[in-house]
């Protein structure tokens, strides 16, 4: 049964009710909470997006007939009350905003009936995921989740006044396009009209906002969807979407101190949270030495220590050989973590393998004296106190040293860092640390692809000086670059650079990344035509909104600041796409599918 709303008028919602509404006859709509009987009266907690309001439906007051419709309703039954605003009569709640009062209802329609929900709609429910997820339209009206979206749009909005203000135009690129690499996979749209092409959803507007520099915009932003088809983790979602902005006539300074600028209006306007300015920048090859990461998580210390000079001639081979052999040796000190047990020492070295290390060297120095080490039989007593000196290392302190190349002996210990750092609660929760990492290298060595690939884009800027070295193989991965990240508590938030604007440099660029001159023209001959005709020095950035608003929010994952994410396998529980499509359309796309 479901019953009209026609000629009824909602005057607020629950949760907007004061103790001025008291003895004012309201109606009310919402879903059913929970209800409860007691005799002769039923209580009902009628829910909407602002919270609860408790009703009171008294047989004496409503009548027979409307006592029976509200003995009827169950959880998540969608009703029109009208009634008096009253001063409870039972307990008050002081959970709730509005629980000192309750509505005596006069008047009950029953608009929609609903089946028992698969779970509970309440904050902090330990439903599985993938129930949550097949529901998510059930799972969207739980508090929690709302408050996520809520704040959200309250984000974008501030930054769109941000934006506005600073004079920036929104402007949409589109989502059909030709394919932009910025090193992940992409998602393709096959074309009907032209038999055996494909557009690409884009990566990021990057190639669009830099043209509409070229076409005089000056400032532009806009929050844009990228789509990524890439492995998920808990910061990534195959559509996303970013704050993308590109100004022109400018440096990496201006765009830094935009960005920074915009971070710090919208925490001051969503949470009343004063960044202070400027923040913090450190080069690419500091964040490295000191946390192993190039999006190091400042709110702990722990930091890695190098160790190569006194390793180089050390009596343990495996360190003495990764010198000889151009690596590394680095160590980080576990403070208070010396007598750490062996079953978690054992798993420290194989989270270390699982990272990407050949092993994981130790000495726990105990608290009672003795020392636990894998390696320190082979070392001389000078060698030994030289790393402890070094790391600063007291009794009672787990020492943890990798040997390997700088990036493997670095980014081992720095996942280490954090992991611990996470495990033995070194981590202040409540704050947020910013910082930009600058200056990263302009080259990664692909092991996978044996080439080098733009650590950013190839579109980005080498230093000035280091121009000369573009021409030269050997010396690629020297080449530093005008690229910049923002990072918050351990999380790459945004990342930007300042553009090549020269064709010429942007052709060394592709030459050096293995483009023929026939392959750069294909894929990039539009924007290498555009530059032919007059652009600016120009420089821009993208934030991670998704990321942001997790971060803000202290959410565990991305999807929980997404209405309608996608599970780690990409797919969406609810609608069940990806899905297969009819011989038809298949047909009118040219497309055949092969059975494996
Ligand atoms: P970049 O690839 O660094 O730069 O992306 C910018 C920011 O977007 C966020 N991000 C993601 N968020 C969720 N899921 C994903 N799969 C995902 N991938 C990236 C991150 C990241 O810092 N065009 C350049 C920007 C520029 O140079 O202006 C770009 O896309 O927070
Ligand atoms: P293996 O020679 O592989 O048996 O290793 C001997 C010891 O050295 C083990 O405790 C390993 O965990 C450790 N080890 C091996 N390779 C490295 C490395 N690259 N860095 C640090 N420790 C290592």
């Amino acid at each position: 049964m479901s019953e009209s709303m026609s000629g009824l008028h909602r005057s607020k919602r629950c949760g907007e009710l004061t103790e001025s509404d008291i003895g004012s006859t309201l109606t009310l709509m919402g879903w059913v909470q929970k209800r409860r009987n007691l005799g002769s009266l039923i209580f009902v907690d009628l829910r909407d997006r602002s919270g609860i309001m408790q009703l009171l439906f008294d047989e004496n007051v409503i009548g027979e007939e409307g006592y029976k419709k509200a003995y009827a309703v169950r959880s998540e039954f969608v009703l029109a009350v009208t009634g008096k605003v009253q001063k409870r009569g039972g307990a008050v709640n002081k959970d709730l905003m509005t629980g000192t009062m309750e509505l005596l209802v006069d008047d009950i329609r029953i608009l929609s009936e609903s089946e028992t929900p698969p779970f509970p709609i309440e904050e902090n429910i330990d439903t599985k995921d993938e129930i949550r997820l097949k529901y998510r339209y059930l799972d969207l009206r739980r508090p929690d989740i709302q408050k996520n979206l809520f704040f959200r749009s309250e984000v974008t909005n501030a930054i769109r006044t941000f934006m506005h203000n600073e004079g920036f135009i929104d402007v949409e690129t589109p989502m059909l396009t030709k394919s932009t690499p910025e090193g992940a996979r992409d998602y393709l749209v096959p074309s009907r009209i032209h038999k055996g092409a494909f557009y690409a959803l884009p990566q990021s507007p990057q190639l669009f906002k830099q043209l509409l520099m070229c076409s005089g915009f000056d400032r532009y932003f806009q929050i844009a969807r990228c789509f990524r088809d890439e492995d998920l983790r808990a910061d990534r979602q195959p559509e996303f979407t970013q704050v993308d902005l590109e100004m022109s006539f400018v440096n990496a300074d201006d765009v830094m101190s935009l960005t920074e600028r915009l971070v710090a209006y919208v925490f001051k306007q969503t949470m009343n949270y004063d960044i202070p300015l400027p923040l913090q920048r450190m080069p690419w090859t500091e964040a490295m030495d000191r946390f192993g990461s190039d999006k190091p998580d400042t709110r702990f210390g722990m930091e890695l220590v190098d160790v190569s000079e006194i390793a180089k001639d050390s009596g343990f081979s495996v360190f003495a050989d990764a010198i000889k052999n151009g690596g590394t040796v680095r160590a980080m000190n576990v403070k208070g973590q010396g007598d750490m047990s062996r079953k978690k020492l054992d798993k420290l070295v194989e989270e270390a393998k699982a990272c990407g290390a050949k092993g994981l060297s130790y000495i726990a120095l105990k608290s009672d004296g003795t020392e636990k080490s894998t390696f320190t039989k082979f070392l001389s007593d000078d060698e030994k106190n030289a790393y402890i000196k070094k790391c600063e290392a007291e009794q009672g302190d787990l020492l943890l040293f990798t040997a390997d190349t700088f990036k493997v002996a670095r980014e081992v210990l720095g996942q280490l860092r954090v992991e611990l750092g996470h495990e033995l609660g070194l981590i202040d929760e409540s704050k947020f640390n910013f910082l930009w990492v600058v200056d990263f290298p302009m080259f990664e060595w692909s092991d996978d692809q044996g080439r080098y690939l733009a650590m950013h884009h190839p579109f980005t800027m080498p230093y000035e000086e280091d121009l000369p070295m573009l021409s030269d193989p050997t010396k690629l991965g020297q080449i530093r670059s005008h690229a910049y990240d923002i990072v918050l508590n351990g999380t790459e938030m945004g990342g930007g650079s300042v553009r090549i604007h020269q064709n010429d440099v942007q052709e060394k660029m592709f030459e050096a990344l293995g483009f023929t001159k026939e392959q750069a023209e294909e894929r990039f001959g539009f924007l290498l035509t555009a530059f032919k005709y007059g652009v600016p020095p120009h420089a821009g950035l993208a934030l991670g909104l998704d990321r942001m608003i997790m971060l803000m929010t202290h959410a565990e994952s991305i999807r929980d600041c997404i209405a309608f994410p996608k599970v780690k396998d990409a797919s969406d529980l609810m609608s069940e796409a990806p899905d297969s499509v009819e011989d038809k359309q298949l047909e009118e796309l040219h497309i055949k599918v092969v059975e494996d």
